[in-house]
């Protein structure tokens, strides 16, 4: 009857990964979820991350009490000058309401929950939210699960295997007034492509003559450009044009600390006389959503985050563990490129060089990414997409001569 519970199917980024785990061949690869590993393909614990949990643990104040409900205050407030700047005028003027979420996707949650109830409550219609065409599996989730409606925008070429301008202004421009416009502030994910600047000022200038309203989701800052403060650009341009706007920050990638849950969101208001005031009210209502469901954050990850973020010298060791990240992403991605180029697999591949972050958007289509797990226990997801962090010198080359075979059959 209709009382019954439907079955639901699978998450396919963490089937992926079980599927990985249960596959016995002794040549395998993960490229499947995006979590950073060394060249051994083994977890990292970033060395800044070991040093903050030694003080931590000699720290006699240490206990397991809870924390406020918007979240450890040094860990909120170390996060609003990683993402705004550390004299950005949203902090001095004290324009931006900050809770500490359980990650990236806490973060959106509880944005999503705020739009639900308290945004343009008075239009006819719910307004729509927009996403890219592909974005992240679970932005769709997140938003239907309040019953936000979704939309897409075009984002991405597989022509020319970059970003689709055109298409993505086209349909924005098109989007009724009061829609929201969830962006990749950078290091897109799936696609590993980005609006140049002189893009990101368009959309902003369209944005802001359509009534638009910006929701940024930043989980990648640190592995885009190479510079913390570059991977911000994006949002601080908007701020800059004064848009009132909704950020959601991952510490998962950039620390690491992907089972810990650290992660921020962040709500900004426009430079008016009654800022304060709008950011107290709230403020006010998002501590009622928040302790309704989560109570208050955890505490560890955002110890760790915390101490790194407002200790100068642990800081600039954390940037240098961003590099190591970085770059040995760089080096796969040279090594990739340069072997299909070497066994002139049919395509172009100059796009695994060009992309940018965690991920390579490579090209190839669902027969392909199928034959690569059943022949070569090659684990990626349906789209193509692959983290290249999954990739080491030990196992480029064997990743390579798969995609050579595949791609010719
Ligand atoms: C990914 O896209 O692989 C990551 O954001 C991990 C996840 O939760 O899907």
């Amino acid at each position: 009857g209709k009382d019954i519970v439907p079955q639901a199917p699978e998450d396919p980024m963490f089937g992926l990964m079980a599927a990985y785990r249960r596959d016995t061949a002794e040549m395998k690869i993960d490229l499947g979820i995006g979590a950073y590993r060394d060249n051994n393909g083994k977890p990292w614990i970033l060395p800044v991350v070991k040093q903050a949990d030694e003080l931590l643990r000699k720290d006699p104040n240490l206990n397991h009490e809870y924390l406020p409900i918007a979240g450890l205050p040094d860990f909120t407030s170390a996060s609003q000058k990683l993402v705004f700047g550390k004299d950005s005028p949203v902090v001095t003027e004290k324009r931006v309401v900050s809770f500490q979420t359980i990650s990236g996707t806490g973060a959106l949650h509880i944005g999503a929950l705020f739009l639900s109830k308290f945004y343009n409550r008075s239009a006819s219609e719910a307004p729509a939210i927009y996403m890219s065409n592909p974005t992240w599996a679970n932005h769709n989730q997140v938003f239907g699960n309040v019953n936000i409606p979704t939309k897409q925008y075009p984002y991405f070429s597989r022509e020319t295997c970059s970003l689709d301008f055109d298409g993505m202004i086209n349909t924005i421009k098109s989007a009724p007034a009061g829609s929201i416009v969830l962006l990749h502030a950078c290091a897109h994910n799936p696609t590993g492509v980005d609006p140049t600047q002189e893009q990101w000022k368009q959309i902003a200038s369209v944005m802001k003559e359509h009534h638009l309203f910006p929701f940024f989701d930043t989980a990648y800052q640190g592995f885009a450009s190479g510079s913390l403060a570059k991977d911000g650009w994006a949002i601080n341009y908007f701020v800059e044009q004064g848009f009132e706007l909704l950020v959601a920050q991952s510490y998962a990638k950039n620390f690491g600390l992907y089972g810990e849950r650290a992660g921020c969101f962040h709500f900004v208001t426009s430079p008016a006389s009654n800022a304060q005031d709008t950011v107290a009210r709230v403020g006010s209502q998002l501590a009622i959503l928040q302790r309704s469901e989560i109570s208050n954050p955890p505490a560890y990850g955002a110890r760790i985050a915390s101490l790194v973020l407002n200790d100068p010298k642990l800081f600039a060791q954390w940037e240098e563990d961003l590099r190591t990240m970085s770059g040995r992403i760089i080096e796969m991605r040279k090594a990739l490129r340069g072997k299909l180029e070497e066994l002139k697999t049919p395509g172009t591949w100059h796009h695994i060089t060009d992309q940018i972050g965690m991920f390579s958007f490579t090209g190839l289509d669902e027969r392909q990414v199928g034959e690569l797990r059943e022949k070569y226990h090659v684990y990626m997801t349906k789209n193509g997409r692959i983290s290249m962090a999954g990739l080491n010198t030990g196992n480029v080359e064997y990743f390579a001569d798969a995609v050579d075979a595949v791609v010719r059959e």
